[in-house]
């Protein structure tokens, strides 16, 4: 049977990544994924630019940025793997990068530098990467493991699970790593898809069909979670960073509460008008502070009709109000087919913060997106795939 010091299941961010530092520790390393290519998720990351890091996280905000049963738990590696880490990673391999918003670092090229560069790092470690090649299995062999592949059983001392989540299944997304850890009697938290748009029952879909399309800033909120963010009118419902930041927080039956013109008074704006032209219809005014497809819904909502110099000031208040908060009760989401991430995975209660080895099982690791450690949009979910990976590459 072949031997090798370390196998790892996937060779995604997290695989390559961890892949590579296990190799320039001497490690004999093979890397194994079903799919032709790898980090084929890097490839089509922000908008084919992969969005690597965010320079905003520090280790005082990072367990609020981070959705997990325990938020804490990612503080270890993301503490000693940092953004700056991997900005001075892609300095030295000569990727010019720049950053877009809120910290958001993007490749200033195509994404696939950063997919070059961790191969790269792995060969010029020796490590080997082999595609095509399907995992049926992992069972433990004395102190190590064999891991049963298409192409025939293979040895290993320590084994590295970086499968990733579930999104996206056309892109080679699977439960591998789930079914593994649950064939070692692993806990998992359960999965749902997360940065994902979020979609409207029927009957609120015919009121907001006519809004499709209409995207602007907006403050969307979940209980005490509120986001900043752009938010965009779908045909199925509410997409935009606003609402793909919501959705890891969002669970159905819940209902979120939109300002659609946020740090504005609405109201007093009306007031305005009304003082100055007070003889036109009320749509007409609104329809100069938002789109007028939105004020027509607005308006319809609020159940108002006429001249603005007709409203009192509590009816202003009440169209004011449908626009500040805007009370809206999704019934589900987009699901893994758009979903960037998958919330939740192979508990962190299961695993060692600065090793990310399974407690019970020594010499398994799982790092990357099937541990359940899911970030905010905007290059934190790859922070997270490069710091759980060079934690465990230090020891793997
Ligand atoms: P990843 O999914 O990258 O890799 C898992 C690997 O395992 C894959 O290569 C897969 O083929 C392989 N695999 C799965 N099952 C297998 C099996 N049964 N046998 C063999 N191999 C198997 N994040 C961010 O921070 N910035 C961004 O800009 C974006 N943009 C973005 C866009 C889109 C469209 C998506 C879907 C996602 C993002 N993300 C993102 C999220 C980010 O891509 C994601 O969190 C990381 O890729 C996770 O890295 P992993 O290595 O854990 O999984």
């Amino acid at each position: 049977m072949e031997r090798f010091d370390l196998v790892i299941l996937g060779a995604g961010a997290a695989g390559l990544f961890c892949a590579g530092a296990a190799a320039r520790r001497g490690r004999r390393v093979v890397v194994l994924d079903h799919a032709a290519r790898p980090g084929e998720k890097i490839r089509i990351s922000g908008g084919g630019r992969c969005n690597f890091t965010n320079r905003e996280l520090t280790r005082q905000n990072a367990a609020e940025r981070f959705v997990s049963e325990n938020p804490r738990f990612a503080l270890s590696a993301l503490s000693r793997f940092t953004p700056a880490d991997m900005i001075a990673r892609l300095d030295r391999a000569g990727i010019a990068w720049h950053e877009k918003h809120r910290g958001q670092l993007f490749c200033d090229g195509k994404a696939t530098q950063v997919v070059e560069m961790l191969v790269e790092d792995l060969r010029a470690g020796g490590g080997e990467l082999r595609l095509g090649t399907s995992v049926a299995g992992l069972e433990r062999l004395g102190e190590g493991f064999v891991v049963e592949t298409s192409g025939g059983p293979i040895a290993a001392e320590r084994v590295v699970v970086a499968t990733g989540g579930k999104s996206i299944p056309k892109m080679g997304a699977s439960a591998l790593g789930y079914k593994i850890a649950e064939s070692f009697g692993l806990a998992l938290v359960e999965t749902r898809p997360g940065l994902v748009p979020l979609t409207f029952a029927e009957q609120d879909l015919a009121r907001t069909a006519p809004l499709a399309g209409i995207a602007r800033a907006a403050r969307v909120r979940r209980g005490k979670v509120a986001f900043d963010e752009d938010l965009l009118f779908t045909h199925r419902g509410l997409s935009g960073p606003a609402i793909l930041q919501i959705s890891s927080y969002w669970r159905e039956g819940d209902a979120l509460e939109i300002d659609l013109a946020p740090g504005r008074d609405i109201a007093a704006e009306l007031a305005q008008i009304r003082a100055e032209q007070g003889r036109i219809a009320i749509q007409t005014a609104l329809g100069r502070l938002v789109p007028e497809k939105l004020a027509q819904f607005v308006v319809a909502e609020a159940g108002l009709a006429g001249r603005l110099a007709d409203q009192n000031n509590r009816a202003l208040e009440r169209l004011a109000g449908q626009v500040h908060r805007w009370q809206v009760r999704p019934v589900g989401s987009e699901g893994y087919r758009t979903a960037e991430v998958t919330l939740g995975g192979v508990s962190t209660a299961e695993l060692d913060a600065k090793t990310l080895e399974a407690k019970r099982v020594p010499g398994l690791h799982f790092i990357g997106e099937v541990v359940d450690v899911t970030g905010w949009l905007g290059g934190y979910n790859f922070q997270w795939a490069w710091a759980s990976a060079w934690a465990a590459g230090q020891v793997a």
